[in-house]
């Protein structure tokens, strides 16, 4: 029988986890253990998980692509900013994935993987996002040296026409365009991001199509509301590929269909949502329209950023105190939800959240409460005020909370100054040595008052 656990509701375990002698244990980690040998707060990074879920992902667009005899091929891309970090991008590069990058620091970035030969002459970067005048330089350098296959997606007609102005006579460059939504009929946002579809057509016309160097393959959207079962997302896709189709039949050399990132995360251990089946809904949709169109299917590129890490990446916190509350009791964390998960304050992000010892206790409605000053630090951050389910008892009490691997460290910028002077915390990286065995490496202590001073200009 599966292990059963309180926390919103009862729910079943899933596999990863185990229950000993009270305690929680996930992957074979002994959480208990790990936040007493390392101290909390403390983020813990699974790097092996990282490599699951891209094969993962991989295998659902395999079996998709042959169950409909899709004609065309995938390719999967990393996207850098929703982790940044050396230990993450190598991971995720050894599964043979393209990376996406989106600012002009992400550049050295890349340079950095190149020096260390974990980006190799066949690594595919796409360069998307706003292009800065470092950005372009920096792309139009990295195109030039040739170490990796580099493609831009354009974002604005003057991103184009500095390429256009900018590149030497002996170098071909292939781009893809970003869409902009917000011309769609079925698309009820306002956009920045790239270019109309008029304007795509009007701009290959006046200065790609007669350019021997430069070939547009690769057409971009991203629908930041991400992969859902609801119709918004399906309308938009059928319009963009409609449009796919349209220029394709002016522009041969385009091939490629970049959907963006977007793919969900478990952000609670109850989802239900078959990522399977919207893999699957994804090709056959492309699929029958391109059929309808006459135009040929084309290769699709996906840029997962959240799906690829947030199940990657756990954090642990002590709760300090229990308090009375008015409606429900405080249980007041050793960290801070405003500064270490943002998301839970900033889009009221929920994540699965569990405790982590006394598991045999009984069971009691909590709100979690961080350390800064202010009221908005609370957790679950929700329109409803939900709260968690946490042991009854006064004993010393560990919570973790899972798969929040995606954005938190660039969004509370990681190591620097935050809401009431709250450290970042510590880090370490768990993977699997040859043998199979855990490895635990600290990545980063919790960071000091000297550290915190020093950026104020306090200490030298
Ligand atoms: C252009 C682009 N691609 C991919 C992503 C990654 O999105 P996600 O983390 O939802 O997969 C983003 C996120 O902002 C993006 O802007």
């Amino acid at each position: 029988m599966k292990e059963q656990l309180l926390i919103h509701e009862v729910i079943d375990l899933p596999d990863e986890f185990d229950i000993k002698d009270f305690k929680l244990f996930y992957k074979d980690i002994d959480l208990l253990r790990l936040s007493k040998d390392y101290g909390t707060p403390l983020r813990f990074t699974f790097l092996p998980t990282i490599e699951e879920k891209i094969n993962e992902m991989k295998l659902y667009f395999k079996e998709a692509i042959q169950k409909t005899n899709y004609q065309g091929s995938y390719m999967y891309y990393y996207c850098t900013k929703s982790s940044h970090f050396r230990h993450i991008l190598q991971k995720a590069i050894q599964s043979n994935i393209g990376v996406e990058i989106s600012s002009a620091y992400d550049i050295d970035l890349i340079k950095s993987l190149i020096e260390d030969g974990n980006i190799k002459k066949s690594t595919k970067i796409i360069c998307n996002g706003y292009k800065t005048s470092d950005y372009q330089a920096g792309i139009l350098s990295l195109i030039q040296q040739d170490h990796c296959s580099v493609m831009p997606i354009i974002d604005s007609k003057s991103e184009l026409l500095h390429y256009l102005e900018n590149l030497s006579n002996t170098t071909n460059l292939t781009i893809g365009i970003r869409i902009n939504l917000s011309f769609l009929q079925t698309y009820p946002h306002e956009s920045r991001f790239g270019l109309s579809p008029d304007n795509i057509m009007s701009h290959y016309h006046d200065y790609i199509k007669a350019n021997g160097q430069v070939s547009v393959t690769t057409l971009h959207f991203f629908n930041e509301k991400g992969l859902n079962t609801g119709n918004e997302y399906w309308n938009v896709l059928e319009e963009v590929i409609r449009f796919y189709c349209r220029f394709k039949r002016i522009n041969p050399q385009l091939t490629t269909l970049d959907i963006g990132g977007g793919m969900p995360f478990r952000s609670s251990l109850n989802d239900t949502i078959d990522l399977s089946l919207l893999v699957r809904q994804l090709i056959s949709t492309i699929q029958n329209i391109c059929l309808e169109e006459g135009v040929q299917e084309p290769d699709i590129i996906t840029e997962f950023g959240k799906y690829t890490v947030a199940e990657a990446t756990a954090t642990i916190f002590k709760i300090n105190e229990k308090k009375q509350g008015d409606r429900v009791d405080w249980a007041i964390i050793d960290g801070s939800f405003i500064t270490h998960l943002p998301d839970t304050w900033a889009i009221h992000q929920e994540y699965p959240v569990f405790p982590i010892n006394n598991l045999k206790q009984n069971y009691k409605p909590y709100v979690l409460g961080g350390l800064t000053c202010d009221s908005a630090d609370y957790y679950p951050n929700t329109i409803d005020r939900g709260y968690v389910m946490l042991p009854d008892t006064d004993n010393e009490q560990y919570i973790t909370f899972l798969h929040t691997g995606a954005y938190q460290e660039a969004l509370s910028g990681f190591g620097g100054i935050n809401h009431c002077l709250i450290p970042s915390p510590k880090h370490i990286i768990i993977d699997r040595d040859d043998h199979e065995d855990l490895q635990y490496t600290v990545f980063s202590e919790k960071q000091t008052s000297h550290h915190l001073l020093k950026i104020l200009g306090y200490q030298k």
